[in-house]
């Protein structure tokens, strides 16, 4: 259901777009339009955030950064999961108009906003925290930095939590219990961290039951990740060490 367009009273702006923004709570389908003046260099959260403070106060969304910088702005814009201050309208208006709803594959609180509990639950689940084994006292670690293993830690570990991939991937849509790329690529960036003491404890929770061999590889995760982060490779990577740790402990039993 689309509910009519709404404007600001006695505009005399030029050049318009039409915003078709999800609005409500929870499951419900509603959409209704704004049209929002158009600007050169404006942003999808340039709009949102020009319909919450001219249109619609009771808006909901979230933001922080406006720089790509603290991964909270991630909406769906005309279909596709992205990063609203770093996603130019021009880029994406499709005939005038943009449809922007919350990210999927997360509960909506309300109209724009998600509950991103479920998504860092599954970041904890993959033992995605990192320990130590020595204190503040020790020497700090020697860490070359042509190793395999360091390149691997660098690859993965500029990721800022966005829930974009996880947005994106068909696993988490089937299975709930699927930890998704971004807690898998943070497991494997820690089990290539030598500096890392439970490698095997996270081997065996990434292993398990809705792990990293629930990855079926099609890498929609690696095409809509605005950091250029490539989870697909980092679950690859977990499922080889996982095998390989069956192997060397005798078949798991
Ligand atoms: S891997 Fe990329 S898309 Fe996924 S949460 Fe991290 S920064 Fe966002
Ligand atoms: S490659 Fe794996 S984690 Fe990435 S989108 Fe596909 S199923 Fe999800
Ligand atoms: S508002 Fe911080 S990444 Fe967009």
């Amino acid at each position: 259901m689309t509910e009519a367009t709404q404007s600001p009273a006695g505009s005399t702006e030029d050049a318009w777009l039409v915003a078709r923004v999800s609005r409500g709570k929870g499951d419900e389908k509603r959409f209704v339009e704004y049209r929002v003046p158009a600007r050169s260099n404006q942003t999808v959260l340039d709009v949102v955030t020009w319909i919450q403070r001219r249109l619609e106060p009771a808006l909901a969304y979230r933001f922080a950064c406006r720089v790509g910088v603290c991964g909270s702005c991630a909406m769906t814009v005309n279909g596709r999961p992205r990063w609203t201050c770093r996603t130019h309208v021009s880029k994406v208006l499709e005939d005038g108009a943009l449809t922007i709803e919350p990210l999927r594959n997360l509960p909506r609180i309300k109209d724009l906003a998600v509950d991103m509990t479920r998504f860092f639950e599954k970041w904890r689940d993959a033992g995605g925290k990192f320990e130590g084994a020595k204190d503040r006292t020790a020497p700090l670690a020697r860490v070359e930095p042509d190793s395999a293993a360091r390149k691997a830690v660098d690859a993965g570990i500029e990721c800022i939590n966005c829930g974009v991939c996880y947005a994106a991937c068909d696993v988490v849509a089937w299975d709930r219990d699927y930890l998704g790329p971004a807690a898998l690529n943070r497991a494997w960036t820690l089990v290539n961290d030598e500096r890392f003491a439970v490698t095997a404890e996270t081997l065996r929770k990434v292993s398990s039951s809705g792990g990293c061999h629930s990855c079926h590889s099609h890498g929609s995760c690696v095409e809509h990740c605005p950091v250029g982060i490539n989870p697909t490779a980092g679950i690859a990577g977990l499922k080889r060490k996982t095998m390989l740790q069956v192997l060397w402990s005798g078949g798991g039993e």
